[in-house]
């Protein structure tokens, strides 16, 4: 149901799709799309959108979170800004769209709007956040947190796999960073991003609009049992930790698919001595819930906790359940996503609101300012795997719909 494409700048489409490419090749792990915080991938990233974005005539500081900001100014030093972004960090083996498409097509706005000359009432600041995914330190939202002066010492204390702390990462002691805006000087905050779903594709639509972001709790879950020998331990004799956890895993999933709009995840498990002659001592994994509202997500929680317990006794196993992070759903603001929704559907004769199961850093800008968020199909709704792919002339559509966001909110 889209117009033939309003691209208004084909060139500069291509353009994107092109350095899209070319931060895809950026890795810290040869064969895979692999960039977590403060990286090196992340850092040569930085350099290179830097340099994109300074031939743009923008402003370009990159902070101790390794956040890069790119300030189109307004020619009135009064004026209050307009935030555009999304994340630079990826999950492991990832696809090349997740992130970078929303900070190269808010980067290209503002290109567009330099070529046509157009004056703007407010600044526009381009971000690309460090770490919206969490890889590294397993909790999402560090790059934006800080921004926002949002960081906690327990966040400082994050260790990664290899012990280093999230402070010892950044190099700047125990200092908690200050918002690097006050409330009152924002105007809003937009981030592109791709759906990471199947609904505009199914439905036929090229764009769409986000009503509200899931609410999300991340917890790590511990199985402590006893170790030992795999062929002289009698099976009446065991605390297999693994055998515990593997039954937990599937109750999550069972959890999941019994609680009406709920989805459960566990997506990582550390198994020690991890050998397959010994029984595991113990495992590590992680428990992720979405829903649209918070409360399904802690009756989700208390229920693995109770259930978890259960299973753990008679195998005299221990059993721990900690809460990394939770998100409450954040609601977009009604305004900024009417004007975000007029202008994607000068290209589609109506504009989609969904609700977001992706936490995004908008998440916690929403902290700070009003947010508003555009979609865009994605083949078959894939993300997070190398084969995540957007059409180029999606492409072009959203970057339309992005510059005359921006001329109409002027
Ligand atoms: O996990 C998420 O929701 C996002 O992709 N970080
Ligand atoms: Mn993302
Ligand atoms: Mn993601």
């Amino acid at each position: 149901m889209t117009n033939p494409s309003l691209d208004p700048n084909p060139a500069l489409t291509a353009q994107l799709v092109d350095r899209l490419m070319h931060l895809g090749e950026i890795t810290d792990e040869p064969g895979a799309l692999t960039r977590s915080f403060l990286s090196p991938a992340m850092h040569l990233v930085n350099e290179t959108v830097g340099q994109w974005m300074r031939e743009a005539g923008l402003d370009v500081t990159i902070d101790d979170w390794g956040n890069i900001i790119g300030h189109f100014a307004s020619s009135n030093p009064e004026a209050k800004t307009l935030l555009l972004g999304s994340h630079l960090d990826t999950v492991r083996n990832a696809g090349r769209y997740d992130g970078p498409l929303g900070v190269l097509l808010a980067l290209a706005a503002c290109e567009e709007l330099r070529r046509t000359g157009s004056w703007l009432p407010f600044h526009v600041d381009v971000i690309g956040f460090s770490d919206e995914e969490g890889l590294r330190f397993h909790s999402a939202y560090l790059g934006s947190k800080a921004i926002a002066g949002l960081i906690s010492k327990e966040d400082l204390k994050l260790t990664d796999a290899a012990g280093v702390t999230v402070a010892g990462a950044v190099g700047q002691g125990d200092t908690l960073p200050a918002p690097r805006y006050a409330a009152e000087e924002l105007l809003a905050y937009v981030e592109a991003h791709i759906e990471q779903g199947p609904v505009l594709e199914t439905e036929g639509y090229a764009l769409g609009v986000v009503s509200a972001i899931a609410a999300q709790s991340r917890c790590t879950c511990t199985f402590t049992g006893q170790a030992g020998h795999a062929g002289t331990t009698p099976m009446t004799m065991r605390q297999d930790a693994l055998a515990a956890a593997a039954e937990f895993i599937t109750l999550v999933e069972k959890v999941g698919r019994e609680t009406a709009g709920l989805v459960a995840t566990v997506g990582h498990v550390e198994v020690q001595p991890n050998a397959s002659n010994v029984i595991a001592q113990s495992v590590v994994l992680s428990i992720d819930l979405r829903h649209e509202e918070y409360s399904v997500v802690a009756s989700a929680l208390v229920l693995l906790v109770q259930q978890g317990t259960l299973l753990a006794k008679p195998r005299r196993i221990g059993f721990a359940i900690a809460e990394v992070q939770s998100h409450n759903a954040v609601r977009c603001s009604p305004f900024v996503t009417a004007v975000l929704s007029r202008a994607a559907a000068q290209s589609q004769v109506d504009v989609p609101q969904l609700v977001s199961g992706a936490g995004h850093d908008a998440v916690i800008l929403s902290r700070l300012a009003p947010v508003a968020m555009l979609f865009v199909r994605c083949r078959g709704g894939l993300s997070h795997h190398p084969d995540e792919y957007v059409e180029p002339e999606d492409i072009g559509l959203a970057l339309q719909a992005l510059i005359t966001f921006i001329r109409e909110f002027a």
